[in-house]
């Protein structure tokens, strides 16, 4: 079974193929959701786009963007984003969750975006 490891919460867990990420990061503790999407989320039907995690390694069930995730993640801004409710392990996995300077990127100017990307470099 592939272990899920969520890289700012020190905490790796075991899960099925058949476990979303999010759901795994329930099991642990582990609270995806940034400010009031603690409480105001779409519950795992990849409608609101608050359990956006990067995949910094391993492999995910589906490989690609669904159209629902297509909705929230620009692939050219965040490559390796994806919507925790939405992905399965195939592999193990590094989750790394939310960083909001990060993830609030759209509609900035290109320098802003570079100044924080070049930070977390
Ligand atoms: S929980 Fe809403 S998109 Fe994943």
């Amino acid at each position: 079974m592939p272990k899920i490891t969520f890289v700012n919460e020190f905490k790796t867990v075991e899960v099925d193929e058949h476990t979303s990420v999010r759901s795994a990061a329930i099991k642990a503790g582990i609270n995806l959701y940034q400010g009031m999407y603690k409480y105001v989320n779409c519950r795992g039907f990849g409608m609101c786009g608050s359990c956006k995690v990067e995949v910094t390694e391993g492999e995910v069930t589906p490989a690609s963007l669904g159209m629902r995730e297509s909705l929230e993640i620009n692939a050219l801004v965040e490559p390796t984003a994806r919507l925790a409710c939405q992905i399965r392990a195939k592999t193990d996995l590094k989750i790394v969750s939310q960083n909001p300077p990060r993830w609030d990127l759209r509609g900035r100017a290109p320098e802003e975006v570079e100044r924080v990307q070049s930070m977390d470099a």
